[in-house]
């Protein structure tokens, strides 16, 4: 369950708050005691980070904002404070928790209101009566105290519900989500946020001979399904949309080139990159961002069935490009490849994919960045790496150069499937960009997705990762846009 939120401009003495402070200075509204007072500030001065104070019908948390150079780390800290305390405040039994500042930075009470947010998610749906209750006694209500901008309320609400539902999809098994209920899900989300959703089903997808998808569905007993989200408000600063192309495996077995031992484990969420960007779309209908953005999911699962592809395998893309089938287990691209490639038919200004799609960008940056290839234009590049920092969904650049597409070659096909054992995170990436007529972002989300265990509110198995990001950098675009005009 998630709290409600709701801005309020008085508090009360006998309800509980999370005051932040910016210095050494606890507000008069708290209403503290003489003798709570004193203590308290005793422990400022000693440069405590956390005070608490238990009061008979009440419980006050003072939190001490860290003294850091950058900006967007003494954010961070604020919401990494939201997760180390949540199982304090979860255990104190709040139905409603004030969150108010004094001498903090613009946005704080956000910043806390986010991370705890964030950090007390939890995935019951399949637990038992009995065990979902413990969970009744989270905050019911967070009560933000300050003067806050009503969009600015809105945004938190919209983004971290977006958070809650992709975390789930992410978590769902294949056996409750196959593609088709994947794209079922999808549509529900489009009918509430307010973006239009088609879905293609395997006959029309057969018809446009999306070689790809249909290849990595041959293995399945499900069909596939490719999903078209548009988001195009009537108010709209665009003329060419941006596309967002999220990988829809809703489990990757390997295929015949089968994952062993525990390389299979959480495979489940190797749709991470279609949560998202279903995601990212109901923050931007939700929000009302003025941009037409559309996101495109090609979804099936990858197994070793009776018909399933295999090595050696010649395919023909949607583009008509052929491939040689190198490794079943390389087959994130090969469904990206061919919406990519559909994505031609929308003349975008600007293509961005985010896939769980190598091992090989988690082994090069672990859990902390995003692996990010493109040729686009610098100006992207930039914004894109401020809201990663801001939102603290770090971005981390490959080298693109052509070099290592070269290492594509096949003999007998325009292209492989897979390069060499080396560089595969940047060599994915080269073959994506084979099939993009436009401006292409490619984001790898293998080491940010598969956490085993919580990097803070960035919880385990499916954090979302990258839905706050892109979230930001779209609002961010359609700023500099009205701008410019
Ligand atoms: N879904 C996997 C990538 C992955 C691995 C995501 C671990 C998260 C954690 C992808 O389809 C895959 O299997 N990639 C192969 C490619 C290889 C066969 C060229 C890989 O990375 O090993
Ligand atoms: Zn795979
Ligand atoms: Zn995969």
């Amino acid at each position: 369950m998630k709290p409600e939120i709701q801005k309020i401009s008085q508090i009360s003495v006998n309800q509980s708050v999370v005051c932040i402070i910016g210095s050494d200075n606890i507000p008069e509204r708290l209403r503290l005691t003489k003798q709570e007072n004193d203590f308290a500030m005793s422990r400022v001065l000693a440069r405590e980070e956390y005070i608490f104070i238990n009061s008979y019908n009440r419980y006050i948390y003072l939190i001490r904002l860290k003294e850091e150079i950058v900006h967007y780390k003494v954010r961070e800290e604020l919401r990494r404070t939201s997760y180390n305390l949540r199982k304090l405040i979860k255990g104190n039994n709040h139905s409603e928790l004030i969150i108010t500042s004094e001498n903090a930075y613009n946005g704080a009470v956000e910043d806390f209101t986010e991370g705890l947010l964030l950090s007390i998610y939890s995935f019951d749906k399949y637990k038992t009566k009995s065990l979902k209750d413990e969970n009744t006694f989270y905050p019911a209500k967070l009560l933000l105290h300050g003067e806050i901008e009503d969009s600015e309320i809105k945004w938190l609400i919209d983004l971290t519900d977006a958070v809650y539902f992709t975390r789930d999809l992410i978590k769902e098994p294949v056996n409750q989500l196959n593609a088709t209920s994947l794209a079922g899900e999808i549509k529900k989300i489009g009918d509430s946020a307010g973006f239009r959703v088609e879905v293609l089903t395997k006959g029309k997808i057969e018809a446009l001979k999306m070689g790809g998808l249909l290849a990595v569905n041959k293995g399945s007993v499900d069909p596939p399904v490719f999903c078209i989200l548009d988001w195009h408000p009537a108010k709209c600063l665009n003329t060419k949309p941006i596309v967002l192309i999220g990988k829809g495996i809703v489990y990757d077995t390997g295929g015949l080139n089968i994952k062993t031992g525990e390389f299979m484990a959480g495979m489940n969420g190797d749709m991470a990159g279609a949560a998202t960007v279903t995601g990212v779309l109901h923050t931007a209908a939700k929000s009302g961002i003025p941009l037409h953005i559309m996101g495109l999911i090609p979804s099936t699962d990858n197994r070793p069935g009776g018909n399933a592809y295999t090595q050696g395998d010649i395919i023909t893309m949607f583009n008509k490009m052929t491939v040689e089938i190198g490794n079943t287990d390389a087959e994130g691209r090969l469904i990206l490849a061919d919406a990519i490639s559909y994505a031609s038919k929308y003349s975008p200004e600007l293509i961005i994919d985010i896939a769980t799609l190598t091992g090989s960008a988690a082994m090069t940056f672990g859990n902390q960045a995003i692996a990010v290839m493109t040729n686009v234009d610098r100006k992207y590049i930039s914004l894109l790496e401020e809201c990663g920092n801001d939102v603290y969904e770090r971005i981390a650049e490959l080298p693109f150069w052509d070099e290592y597409g070269e290492l594509l070659k096949s003999d007998v096909a325009d292209m492989k499937n897979i390069g060499g054992r080396e560089a595969g995170a940047i060599i994915a990436g080269k073959f994506l960009e084979r099939f993009a007529e436009y401006p292409l972002i490619h984001m790898d989300i293998a080491g940010t997705e598969m956490l085993k265990k919580d990097d803070f509110y960035r919880l385990k198995n499916g954090p979302a990762s990258g839905l706050r990001l892109l979230s930001t950098f779209l609002r961010r675009i359609a700023v500099n846009y009205s701008e410019r005009k």
